[in-house]
């Protein structure tokens, strides 16, 4: 089976948006592929979290993914800075990286523009860092978002250039691994076209039942279908991609007929979203309560995932010293 990394950073909870794009694909993909997946904290640090929170932090996504289905005995899920064997790597991979190439990484220069003030070398080092995460494990695949095609290339790089320089062919190159076909893209309810954090239009798995009502009761619309059969403006069009996305094909049917014959009514179709969306986040919702609730058991889960992270961690870095010239 092929090797899958994945890293998750904590940045607060987990929305629909997150569900239906990734988190889901990671779900599906545990009975593909050997998978792993583990918790950037140490990548959080480049924004300077407060202490108090970084375990929490961790804990929280580490029970919101546990809910969705991360199934840890086949997907080992693991805190990034239990395994302290990418800092190794990360330091060798460092030596053959290089200012120039690190500066015109474009989530760096992001960054730098939107925290002037703190455009520190972890942030510069931030793709290497991400390197060591994938080459530890020689993995062959990263699921990632498009917004990490350039860290992915700097990882190829790192394994290009460590393999070149030593003459062997030791790393794989990581080949980015897109999920977003299968994903779906989740419109908002506020008439723009993505669900975000940054967007603030989320509905969090963690909502409870009133709160999601609230949340769609409260979609923007407009007047209402004007003549039959014709094309629906985007905020409704978004209406009817959440029907696609939590309703059955009957239900969407019910309700692409209403539209076409102009008698459809905006509360109903956003009480039947409103009750869909519920049946699919309360279960979820329930798992992630029971998970939080029960610490001991999550940093088990957490425990065991290090192990097997490490496991895979310390087979390549025993490789890779030797190779570099530390017998
Ligand atoms: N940079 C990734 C993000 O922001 C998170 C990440 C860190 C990651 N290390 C990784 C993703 C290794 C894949 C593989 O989403």
């Amino acid at each position: 089976m092929e090797k899958v990394v994945s890293g998750i950073r904590p940045t607060g909870n987990l929305h629909l948006g997150n569900y239906f794009g990734a988190v889901r694909s990671f779900v599906q993909m545990q009975d593909e592929y050997d998978c792993m997946f583990f918790i950037a904290d140490w990548h959080s640090l480049t924004t300077h979290p407060k202490p108090e929170n970084i375990q929490q932090s961790a804990r929280t996504i580490l029970a919101e993914y546990l809910a969705c289905g991360i199934d840890p005995q086949r997907a080992p899920i693991y805190v990034q800075s239990d395994v302290k064997e990418t800092l190794e790597l990360y330091l060798f991979l460092n030596m053959n990286a290089y200012l120039g190439e690190l500066e015109r990484v474009t989530t760096f220069k992001e960054k730098a523009r939107k925290q002037p003030d703190n455009v520190n070398a972890g942030l510069l080092t931030y793709p290497t860092l991400m390197a060591a995460d994938i080459l530890q494990h020689r993995a062959a695949k990263v699921p990632v978002g498009k917004d990490q095609e350039q860290n992915m290339e700097m990882a190829r790089k790192c394994a290009r250039r460590f393999n070149h320089i030593y003459g062997v062919d030791f790393f794989p190159e990581p080949q980015n691994f897109y999920f977003s076909e299968k994903a779906l893209k989740v419109p908002g309810l506020d008439g723009s076209g993505k669900m975000g954090k940054s967007e603030g239009n989320c509905i969090y798995l963690r909502d409870d039942d009133k709160t999601i009502t609230k949340k769609v009761m409260k979609a923007v619309t407009d007047s209402g279908p004007q003549e039959p059969n014709s094309q629906r403006p985007e905020v409704i069009e978004n209406l009817f991609t959440f029907l696609r996305i939590a309703s059955s094909e009957d239900t969407y049917q019910y309700f692409d007929e209403k539209w076409n014959d102009c008698t459809l009514r905006y509360g109903d179709l956003k009480k039947q979203i409103a009750a869909d969306l519920c049946a699919i986040v309360a279960p979820i919702r329930q798992r992630i309560e029971d998970y939080s609730a029960d610490t001991a058991l999550l940093d088990r889960i957490a425990r065991e995932g290090a192990d097997r992270a490490r496991e895979s961690a310390t087979a390549t870095l025993r490789e890779v010293r030797r190779i570099v010239g530390f017998r």
